[in-house]
């Protein structure tokens, strides 16, 4: 006791834990264009068709009666997706958004020091929940801006809690089949957490991909997340969630907040899941819009990489009046909102979210424009398509 009074007095201010000054904010798709009345938001990987309308009466009727809290279990909702899914309700576990599901096995498993592994171009928000829990980021190369099975395995240390694997991968639409994955699988320590997440798995048209359901019900250290803010257009509603071995469920629902899915969420999420016909009108919209995209944008000389989600990763010349950053606010000038990627390590690309088919083609107009003019048609204005 008097060894604590005789201590001095720390002195200056409060200062975060090590790692979190490190973290590089994550930043938004933008959703306005300056000066444009009328905007197509093509920068976060939203459906173009919205969510199913059952969803949305679902979501009304809950804001009737918004007084007590919500189930904190997610119970209807868990037995929604494990219904559509043919899981068993309690391996499931809820979160807002799967960017709450990430962060919870990131703080679950992560301690001071601890490595987790991710690939070069993955999703921002690995490192981020790496970094806050006080992990070590340890990021493997990638190959054709695909994962790469051996690079993974080759960064695997006594110190690694965890791997991610965004399959398909934002933001380069990329993926790795089954059997590459297994592979990665069969080369972890049984004590490293493979973590997959499906978020576009609904939009993959290949034989051999699987979401990783299989290895999350079989073995004792494999999660596979999902999302609700993609196909289903619930994004504003914040509904993600995540299947697993029980033992792994167990330990994130210790930390996991009482309450943290809102009832709106819960019964909208339920009736989405549960509307089939929705999640098959949204396939087959990208199935047909994402490869005329791809053609179309290759056809003017950029080059697309191959994506199997709803987005593509379109890359630009380094040439002054053709650079991404060009292209970008020229699209912008036309009320056309993509994604820039430089803090993805992808400075000349922009990612396209697969939009209607009104924004599609005036995406392909403007970008037909660009490649013509280059940047020097920046000085023209809008001379097709919203811009107002
Ligand atoms: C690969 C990937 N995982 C997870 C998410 C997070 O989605 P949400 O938190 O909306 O469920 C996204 C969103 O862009 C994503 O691209």
């Amino acid at each position: 006791m008097s060894a604590v009074l005789n201590d001095p007095i720390p002195t200056g201010r409060p200062e975060p834990k090590p790692g979190v000054l490190a973290i590089e904010a994550y930043v938004p798709g933008k959703s306005h264009a300056p000066g444009v009345e009328k905007v197509f938001k093509l920068s976060s990987n939203e459906t173009p068709l919205g969510p199913s309308e059952k969803a949305v009466a679902a979501f009304a009727e809950a804001g009737l009666k918004l007084e007590d809290y919500p189930d904190g279990s997610a119970r209807a909702l868990r037995e929604a997706i494990a219904k559509a899914n043919g899981l068993d309700p309690e391996r499931i576990i809820c979160g807002a958004g799967s960017d709450e599901i990430l962060n919870l096995v990131t703080h679950t498993y992560v301690g001071a020091g601890d490595e987790v592994i991710y690939s070069e171009h993955g999703f921002l928000v690995y490192k981020i929940a790496t970094l806050a829990a006080g992990g070590v980021p340890v990021v493997a190369k990638e190959r054709d801006l695909t994962a790469d099975v051996d690079a993974l395995l080759a960064l695997v240390t006594p110190k690694t809690r965890l791997v991610f694997l965004a399959n398909p991968n934002n933001p380069t639409g990329t993926y790795l089949p089954f059997d590459e994955v297994k592979r990665l699988h069969a080369g972890l320590p049984s004590n490293v957490l493979l973590v997959l997440d499906a978020a576009y798995a609904e939009y993959v048209r290949r034989n051999d991909y699987e979401t990783g359901l299989e290895l999350a019900l079989s073995t004792e250290n494999v999660l596979m997340t999902r999302t609700f803010s993609k196909i289903h257009g619930l994004a504003a509603l914040r509904i993600g969630w995540a299947v697993g071995p029980a033992h792994v469920i167990d330990a994130m629902n210790r930390i996991r907040g009482p309450f943290n899915m809102n009832t709106p969420a819960l019964l909208a999420g339920a009736a989405a899941i549960a509307d089939a016909a929705h999640v098959e009108k949204s396939v087959a919209h990208n199935s047909k819009w994402l490869p005329w995209l791809t053609g179309k944008i290759e056809a003017l000389g950029l080059k697309v990489t191959p994506s199997v989600a709803n987005f593509l990763l379109i890359h630009f010349p380094e040439e002054p009046g053709r650079t991404a950053k060009e292209a970008d606010a020229f699209l912008m000038r036309r009320g056309l909102v993509l994604r820039q990627v430089a803090s993805y390590g992808l400075p000349n690309a922009l990612r396209m979210t697969v939009g209607t088919e009104e924004a599609n083609e005036l995406v392909v107009a403007a970008l037909t424009e660009f490649m013509a003019g280059g940047a020097a048609g920046t000085t023209k204005g809008p001379t097709k398509g919203p811009a107002k």
